[in-house]
C-alpha cells in the first residue's frame, strides 16, 4: 500500500487526513474502461462513494458517467463537467426540488422506487413541459450474501418497488403522459464478494424485462446497478477489482437482446485508493485488560466500523519495533461504539506513531460527519505528494 512507502514523507502532514493514491485510480479506472469497452457495456461512477472534487476530475477524463442518490450529487456531477446524458439518479425519497433539478438537467434516467414517484415525476414533467426519461427500479428480492446493512435488493428492503406491485400497476403507468420508461434499474447491494449472486440477478433481470415488454412497454436500457466487492482482509493481494469477471457473467446470463447495459461502481473505483493516516494519541488499559490505542480518527473521518460492523485492515506505518502487539484501536469521539477494531496484532505502537486504515476510498470521507465539532478530513493525493 502507498502509505507504507511514503511514510516519512506523511510525518509532516497533521493528521488524520485521508490519502489517496492516484496511480492506483487510474489503473483502475483503466480496467474496468478497457474490460467494460470489450461489451460495449456502459460505466457510471456512483458519487455517493467519495465526491472528491480532484477524484472526480480525474474519474472525468475516462470518460464515465455518474449514478447519484440525491439532488445534490447531480448537481456535483453536472458542476464537474460531466454530460447530463450520462448522468442516472435514483433514491427512494427524491424531494420536489430535487426532481425538478434532474428534469431541468434532462438527465440519463431518473430511477423511479414507487409508483407514487412516478406519479410525481409526471406531474412535475408535466408542470415543466417536459416529458421525463424514467427506468423502473425493480426491488428483485435476491439475497447478495453480504452484509445485511448495505444489501438493498431483498423483498423488504425499501429499495426499489417489487415486481407485484409494478404488475399490478401496469395501466396506471402506462397512462402518465409524461414520462418516457427507458428501462430497468435494479442493484441488490454492496460489498458482492460472490459472484455467482449475479448470475442470480441477471436471471430475474431477464424475466422482469420479458414480461413487461410482453405487456406493452419497450426498453432501451437495463441498469444492473453497482455492487462489485473489494478485498478488505488483505488489499495488498487485489489492489484492482475483478471486473473482468463480474462483465463476463453478466454477458453470459443476462439476455436482453441489443437494450444498453448499465453499472453503477462506487466501492470498486476508489475503495482501494483511499487510506485514513490517524496518529496514535495514547495507550491504556482499562480495568478489565482492554489495551486500548487511542488514535486521533474517529467515526466521524470513517463511520463504516461503527456503522456496519464492517473490516478495514490496519497498520502501524512508522514502528520500528519488530514485537507484535494486541490492541483494541478506538476513536477521539465521545461514543463508546466509537472502535476501529478490537483486539488486533499491531506492531508495538506509541504516541505519534501513524497508522494506516486501509482501503478506505469509498463511503469514508463522503460519510464524514463534524459531530463533536471535529473538522471534516482532509485529502493528500498521492501525485502532489511525490511531486514535492
Ligand atoms: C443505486 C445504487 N447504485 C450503485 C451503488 C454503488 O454501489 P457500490 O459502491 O457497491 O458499487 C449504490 C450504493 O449504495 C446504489 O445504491
Amino acid at each position: 500500500m502507498l502509505s507504507r512507502k511514503v511514510a516519512s514523507q506523511l510525518k509532516e502532514i497533521e493528521t488524520p487526513f485521508y490519502l489517496y493514491d492516484i496511480n492506483l485510480l487510474r489503473q483502475t479506472l483503466e480496467s474496468v474502461v478497457y474490460e467494460s469497452n470489450k461489451y460495449n457495456y456502459k460505466v457510471h461512477y456512483a458519487i455517493k462513494a467519495n465526491n472528491d472534487d480532484y477524484l472526480l476530475s480525474i474519474i472525468k477524463e475516462y470518460g464515465i458517467g455518474i449514478d447519484c442518490a440525491s439532488g445534490n450529487e447531480v448537481r456535483k456531477a453536472i458542476e464537474m463537467g460531466f454530460d447530463p446524458k450520462t448522468v442516472v439518479y435514483a433514491g427512494v425519497g427524491k424531494k420536489d426540488k430535487e426532481i425538478r433539478y434532474a428534469l431541468e438537467q434532462e438527465i440519463l434516467a431518473i430511477n423511479c422506487e414507487s409508483i407514487e414517484e412516478l406519479q410525481v415525476v409526471d406531474a412535475l414533467a408535466a408542470q415543466m413541459g417536459k416529458k421525463a426519461d424514467v427506468g423502473l427500479r425493480v426491488n428483485p428480492d435476491i439475497d447478495p450474501k453480504t452484509n445485511h446493512c448495505i444489501d438493498t435488493g431483498q423483498a423488504d428492503s425499501k429499495f426499489g418497488i417489487s415486481y407485484d406491485e409494478i404488475l399490478e400497476n401496469v395501466e396506471l403507468i402506462q397512462s402518465l403522459k409524461n414520462i418516457n420508461i427507458i428501462g430497468i434499474h435494479i442493484h441488490i447491494g454492496s460489498q458482492i464478494r460472490e459472484l455467482h449472486v449475479f448470475e442470480n440477478m441477471c436471471n430475474k433481470a431477464n424475466a422482469i424485462v420479458e414480461k413487461l415488454e410482453s405487456l406493452g412497454f419497450s426498453f432501451r436500457m437495463v441498469d444492473v446497478g453497482g455492487g462489485l466487492g473489494i478485498n478488505y482482509d488483505v488489499p495488498e493481494n487485489e489492489p484492482i477489482p475483478n471486473f473482468a469477471s463480474l462483465f463476463a457473467i453478466v454477458r453470459e446470463y443476462l439476455n436482453v437482446g441489443d437494450k444498453e447495459v448499465h453499472f453503477e461502481f462506487g466501492r470498486s473505483i476508489v475503495g482501494e485508493c483511499g487510506e485514513l493516516i490517524a496518529s496514535v494519541l495514547f495507550n491504556k488499559t482499562t480495568a478489565t485488560g482492554r489495551r486500548l490505542l487511542i488514535i486521533d480518527a474517529s467515526m466521524t473521518e470513517l463511520i463504516r466500523p461503527m456503522l456496519y460492523g464492517s473490516y478495514h485492515n490496519i497498520e502501524n506505518i512508522t514502528s520500528e519495533e519488530e514485537v507484535f502487539k494486541k490492541y483494541t484501536v478506538v476513536g477521539t469521539a465521545c461514543e463508546s461504539t466509537d472502535v476501529f477494531d478490537e483486539n488486533i496484532s499491531l506492531k508495538k505502537s506509541k504516541r505519534g506513531d501513524l497508522l494506516a486504515i486501509k482501503s478506505a476510498g469509498a463511503y469514508g470521507r463522503s460519510m464524514a460527519s463534524e459531530y463533536n465539532m471535529h473538522e471534516l478530513p482532509k485529502a493528500v493525493y498521492s501525485d502532489q505528494l511525490l511531486t514535492k
